[in-house]
């Protein structure tokens, strides 16, 4: 497996579309990804139609009753595989935020669960940095951020850049890792704008793919759907599609 850590802090900038989407590309390309839905929000899982899971059968397991990830995956309705998140995830960080092992228990349990044989787990964080996100960029083999077309967003990006440094810095590795600008609207000059500041500042991580604003990938989730299942001829469905192949042509999920 690779993992593919879908992380930003700033909240509502495309991180639970791009990590549905992406997964949902990646499976129509045989890949057989897995998407682990590491937000107590639980936003990828009903997004994927998945509701009233108990929380014993979700991450929430794993952190909690120690439930082995093999076991927490499930089917959602378009076939994507998924290991789905509840409300109780919530209570993670002051169950066991003290406890110094915990931060590594998802990068040993995917190790354990899943083979390494390159089949991608994609994981769709909070918007927070806490012990969940934590444990999810310490299990990545690589890292995803989205950033969203807009001013806000941008100014996130310098913060997140140097707080990833520092974590290299101090687990004396590196994580190779991509920027995707999201949300981008054709019609405003600040996408363009937004899009070329990104890039002079991480220059080769940024992927020439941008993902447009598109109607379908906002109702999407409202059917429970990828957006693949819901308007395949979507812009959304091609953006999500050749966002996909430029990251499999760089080796990125290798
Ligand atoms: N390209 C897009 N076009 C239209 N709507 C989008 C697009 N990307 C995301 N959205 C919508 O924007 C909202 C926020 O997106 P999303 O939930 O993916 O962000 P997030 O980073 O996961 O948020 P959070 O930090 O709360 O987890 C959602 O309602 C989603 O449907
Ligand atoms: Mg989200």
């Amino acid at each position: 497996m690779t993992v593919i850590t879908v992380f930003n802090q700033k909240g509502g900038v495309g991180k639970t579309t791009t990590c549905v989407n992406l997964t949902a590309a990646l499976a129509r390309m045989e890949r057989k990804p897995l998407a682990i839905d590491l937000d107590s929000q639980a936003h990828l899982t009903l997004s994927l139609g998945l509701a009233g899971i108990p929380g014993k059968d979700s991450i929430a397991g794993f952190f909690r009753d120690d439930r082995s990830l093999e076991d927490l995956i499930t089917t959602a309705r378009g076939g994507l595989k998924v290991i789905p998140s509840h409300l109780e995830l919530a209570k993670i960080d002051a169950l066991f935020g003290s406890n110094k092992s915990i931060a590594g228990k998802l990068r040993a349990g995917v190790r354990e669960s899943f083979p390494m044989n390159g089949t991608p787990i994609l994981i769709d964080c909070c918007p927070t940095m806490g012990v969940l996100t934590l444990n999810a960029v310490l299990a990545a083999d690589r890292i995803l951020i989205p950033v969203s077309a807009d001013y806000l967003s941008l100014q996130g990006v310098h913060r997140l850049d140097a707080a990833l440094e520092a974590l290299e810095k101090s687990l004396k590795r590196k994580f190779p890792r991509k920027v995707v600008v999201t949300r981008f609207d054709s019609r405003r000059k600040l996408s363009y704008e937004i899009y070329d500041k990104v890039g002079q500042h991480v220059g080769d991580m940024l992927c020439s793919t941008c993902i447009t604003e598109n109607v379908s990938l906002a109702e999407g989730p409202s059917h429970g759907m990828d957006v693949f299942s819901y308007a395949p001829h979507s812009q959304g469905a091609k953006d999500y599609q050749l966002l996909a192949e430029e990251l499999l042509g760089q080796g990125f999920f290798d």
